[in-house]
């Protein structure tokens, strides 16, 4: 076998620390995949850290100067795992400029820089590989790069905030209290650093950004995503959303339109009987419809020390092959050769269509319902279910909760504005989107 291929770390934590297992403990496998062993010469971590290594011989060198990793002339392949945009973003730079190739997980990082990351490693002659950037240990990335490249993508569809989905599923099995949920997943190591990235969306936006621009072949615009997370949902939801024989989870969205290209993160009503409306807990799932293949689902863990290291190791796994071969004909960073993206526009979101789950509160008296479905009908909008609730005790207004069929969402927001003005409904109305995925 050919010398030893010698990387440096960045980033000891939840992620580097399974890295360093899998690299150790399937060595020798990972070196007949590879064609050559490849040995962590230098690791850079604060601290704190470094318990996540602990008994582990193979890291030779721990520093807290990633500096001096992203310098190191032996150092080939660089490992990102510090998360966050900066100074991951001056730290990856640094590496290319210094002719190393690049492994990251680094989400954020990817869809706010990527551009920048990509173009300054195409003039260097390097890679930059991030398939741990999004759902984890699924390969999500390879499979819309490589396994579907003869297809139009049509939609993509997914599940891709491990710790938001592990939060839905137990407010709907167990009937626990989000804070509690939330605290179980952090522990778990699942959650960012800062967890309202998780349940406001943004981790999620982050990961859709960049399967949007693998599916369409457009630049990376994460600052037109629309993001909306899981904090408004409330028991009463989950448990209505059942009753109409729906789930609900938090879904990227990202679909090629004839106006353009969506690009949303929402909360999302999805028909119970579909095989990603039971991906429960921390697990994520990515639907991918091609006009070829039809619909693919792609499943397993998407966070977590082993699970992100597995997708982590591959890639440097893909590096190493690739340095032994045709240097000139690597697969695109953004899965479409650098001189084909297109400048399709992200759509806002008030151009979107979908169907709508509302609630609201309604006086409890004759001619209630019939003036909210008179202004549905005004605005063109079909009412497809209706459920008027009990009313709680000694109250004088009930839930009324629909569903309706598809419209655009100005047409659906003109419409709530003028059913929240009435005075039969009390307080705002509530909106959740619902799709079918239908293949
Ligand atoms: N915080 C992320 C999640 C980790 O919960 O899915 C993986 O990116």
């Amino acid at each position: 076998m050919m010398e030893p291929v010698k990387v440096g770390l960045l980033g000891l934590g939840t992620v580097g620390g399974g890295t360093v297992t899998v690299l150790t403990r399937n060595r020798d496998e990972i070196a007949r995949r590879a064609g050559r062993d490849i040995v962590i010469a230098r690791a850079a971590a604060k601290a704190y850290n470094r318990d996540a290594i602990a008994g582990i011989e193979h890291v030779p060198s721990i520093t807290d100067d990633a500096w001096a990793v992203v310098r190191d002339p032996q150092v080939q392949i660089v490992i990102e795992l510090i998360g966050g945009y900066s100074p991951a973003r001056e730290l990856v730079l640094e590496a290319i400029a210094n002719g190393k190739h690049v492994v990251t997980a680094n989400k954020a990082l990817i869809a706010k820089h990527g551009n920048e990351i990509f173009a300054a490693a195409q003039r260097r002659g390097v890679t930059v590989a991030f398939e741990a950037a999004v759902a984890g240990g699924i390969p999500i990335i390879k499979a819309l790069r490589e396994g579907l490249a003869a297809n139009r993508i049509e939609w993509i569809a997914g599940i891709i905030n491990g710790t938001s989905n592990y939060i839905l599923t137990q407010m709907r099995d167990h009937g626990r209290s989000f804070d509690d949920a939330l605290a179980e997943a952090q522990a778990l190591g699942y959650a960012e650093a800062d967890p309202t990235f998780d349940v406001e969306g943004v981790d999620a936006a982050h990961k859709l950004t960049i399967l949007g621009s693998l599916a369409f072949g457009i630049p990376l615009q994460f600052d037109r995503a629309y993001v909306e997370g899981i904090t408004r949902i409330e028991a009463q939801d989950v448990a209505n959303a059942e009753e109409f024989g729906y789930r609900i989870k938090l879904l990227g969205i990202t679909r090629k339109t004839a106006r353009g290209v969506e690009l949303r993160v929402h909360p999302t009503l999805i028909p119970a009987r579909r095989l990603i409306a039971n991906v429960n807990g921390v697990m994520n799932a990515v639907l991918i419809e091609g006009d070829a293949v039809g619909p693919t689902l792609y499943y397993g863990a998407g966070a977590g020390s082993l699970p992100t290291a597995s997708a982590v190791v591959a890639d440097v796994v893909d590096i190493v092959r690739a340095l032994t071969t045709d240097p000139e004909n690597r697969v695109p960073h953004l899965a479409f050769q650098p001189g084909e993206l297109r400048d399709l526009p992200v759509l806002p979101i008030d151009e979107v269509e979908t169907a709508y789950y509302l609630r609201m509160q309604a006086a409890d008296r004759p001619g209630v319902i019939a003036a909210v479905a008179g202004i549905l009908g005004d605005a063109g909008i079909s009412i497809e279910a209706i459920h008027q609730k009990e009313p709680a005790e000694g109250d004088t207004h009930v839930p009324l909760v629909m569903l309706t069929h598809r419209v655009r969402e100005r047409q659906m927001n003109d419409a709530i504005a003028r059913i929240e003005a009435l005075d039969a409904v009390r307080g705002s109305v509530h909106r959740i989107r619902v799709e079918q995925l239908a293949g």
